[in-house]
């Protein structure tokens, strides 16, 4: 064995690989529950692919076949129903952790500097997830895969001058057909996860060359031993990949949970209509996009106005993408001179609870039919949504900070 590792390490340098982001890569020692978060996606993102590529085995990516194939795999497939679930139920799943993983990175600031890179890998990262997951809803060929990919991409058609062209090939077709769904297919189960895993060592890659932040925000490259190696740290490997189980163990109690009980969680997860195949000439009663991408989606239908004689529509699609936009910007909108909320002032911490609690109201009024009342309040939390970071740069150099210890505290 030994021998085979020098044979293969003098071609390819795997085990220098494996000291630089294993052994040796010496992370805060002070993480705390948050920091799963990061390898739950590594581990979500590994069942998508997995399960994805068994699906594709017995899935029909055509018009005529698609909803069949579904049906085909859910009752004759060995396994096919689990193989389903797990990919269904994952995509969930993926976003769940992911929105958790980032709301991290905002809490203890790991966005700052030096760290943007990572960030902004981690906001394409979620572009690509969103677009990953839009084009896989498609699949199933139900009434919602077809009537909410019509409306997400009648939106492009808003666009002044370019839109109908622009919608029309994404489309590639007059209306979403067996065309647009070839083509989603294609992007969905090849392109699209490539360039994901891509970003995903990239996203990794810029972490370590940086080092990871932690819960104190402390900068634990300030204070090294003799050896060069930081007092706080404490080696990846086997100290974290251990830590790491704990939290693998219990996400998947949880996840086996929703899986094999309760797989299309009330419809949130696998949405009612999509039990009928799609029907070009039948408009469900109430469209609504997955869970995940409702908070945008609220925003969207907040925007009632026509402006400058552009519709509400166009402005809707405006609001919606500035939202995803600016989080781009977040290193550079926070000038706090201490990264964790811990030693943030009040106004920080009471924009963050802010932020959340609008994000998660909008995600559900994102999800219901709109009402007056319910427009007016998704439109105030949009406001809200925006004065979150709009507003970054003044409080978070106005607000008293609390003093950053020199070490890690517990
Ligand atoms: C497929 C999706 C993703 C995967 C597999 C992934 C993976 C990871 C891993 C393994 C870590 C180190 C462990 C940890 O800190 O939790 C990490 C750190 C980080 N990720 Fe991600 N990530 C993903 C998406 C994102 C997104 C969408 C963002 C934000 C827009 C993001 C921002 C960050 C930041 C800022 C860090 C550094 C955290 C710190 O050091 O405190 N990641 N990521």
């Amino acid at each position: 064995m030994q021998k085979l590792i020098q044979w293969i390490d003098e071609r390819l340098p795997i085990v220098e690989a494996y000291e630089k982001h294993m052994s040796k890569y010496y992370a805060p020692k002070n993480f705390n529950m948050w920091y799963f978060f990061g390898s739950l996606a590594m581990l979500v993102l590994v069942n998508q692919l997995v399960t994805g590529i068994w699906l594709t085995m017995s899935y029909n990516p055509s018009a005529e076949g698609a909803f069949a194939s579904i049906e085909y795999i859910m009752r004759d497939v060995e396994w096919g129903w689990l193989l389903r679930y797990l990919h269904s139920t994952g995509a969930s799943a993926f976003f769940i952790v992911v929105y958790l993983h980032m709301f991290r990175g905002i809490m203890y600031g790991s966005y700052q500097k030096p760290r943007e890179l990572i960030w902004l890998f981690g906001m394409l990262i979620y572009l690509v997830l969103m677009a990953e997951a839009f084009m896989g809803y498609l699949l199933p060929w139900g009434q919602m895969s077809y009537w909410g990919a019509q409306v997400i991409v009648n939106l492009f058609g808003a666009i002044p001058v370019i839109g109908d062209d622009l919608s029309l090939w994404i489309r590639g077709d007059y209306l979403v057909s067996g065309i647009t769904l070839n083509r989603f297919f294609a992007l969905h189960v090849v392109a699209l996860p490539i360039v994901l895993l891509g970003l995903v060592v990239l996203h990794l890659l810029a972490l370590h060359e940086v080092g990871s932040n932690n819960p104190d925000g402390v900068d634990i490259k300030k204070h090294k031993d003799e050896n060069g190696v930081p007092k706080d740290g404490i080696p990846f490997h086997p100290y974290y990949t251990v830590h790491d189980l704990v939290g693998v163990a219990v996400f998947l109690f949880v996840f086996c949970i929703v899986v094999f009980y309760f797989p299309e969680f009330g419809g949130l997860f696998i949405e009612k209509p999509n039990f009928e195949p799609a029907n070009s000439l039948k408009t469900p009663e109430h469209i609504a996009p997955v869970w995940y991408f409702t908070p945008f989606y609220a925003m969207l239908r907040a925007v009632t106005v026509d402006l400058f004689g552009l519709s509400a529509k166009f402005w809707g699609v405006v609001v919606m993408g500035a939202a995803i936009a600016i989080l781009f910007v977040l290193p550079w909108l926070d000038r706090s001179p201490v990264r964790s909320i811990r030693y943030k002032g009040w106004m920080s911490k009471v924009a963050l609870v802010i932020l959340v609690v609008s994000f998660v109201i909008l995600g559900y009024l994102g999800v219901v039919p709109s009402t007056p009342g319910r427009t007016a309040v998704a439109q105030i939390l949009t406001v809200l949504y925006f004065l979150y970071f709009l507003l970054m740069p003044f409080y978070t150099r106005m607000e008293k900070t609390k003093p950053v210890p020199e070490r890690v505290t517990g």
